[in-house]
């Protein structure tokens, strides 16, 4: 692992910052479990949303790997092969859902997250289904800085990440993002905006992690609190193009990719490009350096 940190104390973090303290304790049961199926089973919603007796690690990453292949063609992070020695950096990667298919397009993967043990459970999935020496883990200890040098990579990427960190955490992401890419490199995040249902999801998440702040140890609550609890944030291309043309003035190309279920655009500022099937909420900053 990059930066070998040491485990953060939950409580001193979760106090603080209550929207790290569902991930922590996931990260904590996931280290109890004896094999990684049972890391699927116990916390595999964490990730896919899926529950079930009988779910697979095989299952678990089949849906990433789809998703890999979906994501990646549509925002053009197909660059080469393995073989041409491109290094693509997975912000938020858990557990290895797309990491395990992402090893096998680049030819080094640094999985980076928040909990030391997701990278622990990563590098097993890599290993089971991946390439294993294509794979780095670094841990953002602080929830907002990658300990990864300036323009190290050939993609920056993150998958429904961004919107379970607080606003501060997810904008100096964006700008972490933008040092770590390559003059030439190619940065994909992926946000999420508000829709109509937010309008219960997000005062009552507010609450949630009010009460986890109170008491950390409720963090470890039922699923759909806990669903609740972590959806910590909604941002527009409005709060976020910005920030990263601060951090990137000299960018060759940004563009937005929302939803083709959406009505209106949500940038008037830079170029818009709808995805068919994607959530509504969700949009994606693309930005090429
Ligand atoms: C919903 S999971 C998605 C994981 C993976 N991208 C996938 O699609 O399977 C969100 C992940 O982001 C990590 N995470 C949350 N806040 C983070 C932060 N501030 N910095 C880095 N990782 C974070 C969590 O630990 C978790 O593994």
């Amino acid at each position: 692992m990059i930066s070998g940190s040491e485990r953060l104390p939950s409580g001193a973090v979760s106090k603080r910052r209550p929207q790290l303290a569902p991930w922590r304790m996931a990260g904590r049961a996931s280290e109890d479990q004896p094999s990684a199926d049972d890391v699927v089973r116990e916390t595999g919603w964490i990730f896919n949303n899926e529950t079930g007796h009988d779910l697979s690690l095989d299952e678990f990453v089949a849906t990433g790997t789809e998703e890999v292949g979906w994501y990646c063609h549509h925002l053009g992070l197909f660059w080469g092969t393995a073989a041409s020695g491109r290094t693509f950096v997975e912000v938020g990667s858990g557990i290895g859902r797309m990491t395990a298919a992402l090893t096998r397009y680049y030819h080094r993967v640094i999985a980076c997250d928040l909990d030391a043990a997701f990278l622990e459970r990563c590098r097993e999935t890599v290993a089971l289904h991946g390439v294993v020496e294509h794979l780095q883990t670094s841990h953002v200890e602080d929830g907002q800085t990658l300990a990864l040098p300036d323009e190290s990579a050939d993609v920056v990427f993150s998958y429904i990440t961004l919107q379970h960190c607080n606003r501060e955490d997810a904008l100096a992401l964006v700008q972490e993002a933008l040092r770590v890419v390559r003059p030439g490199g190619r940065v994909a995040l992926n946000f999420r905006t508000w829709t109509a249902k937010d309008a219960l999801l997000v005062p009552v998440g507010a609450v949630v992690r009010m009460i986890w702040r109170i008491i950390p140890s409720l963090a470890k609550a039922p699923r759909l609190v806990t669903r609740f609890g972590w959806q910590a944030n909604r941002l527009s291309p409005h709060d976020v193009v910005p920030v990263a043309g601060e951090a990137c003035p000299d960018a060759a190309m940004v563009m937005i990719f929302q939803s083709s279920r959406r009505r209106r655009d949500l940038s008037t500022a830079v170029p818009v490009h709808r995805l068919e099937g994607a959530h509504p909420g969700h949009w994606w900053l693309v930005v090429q350096r």
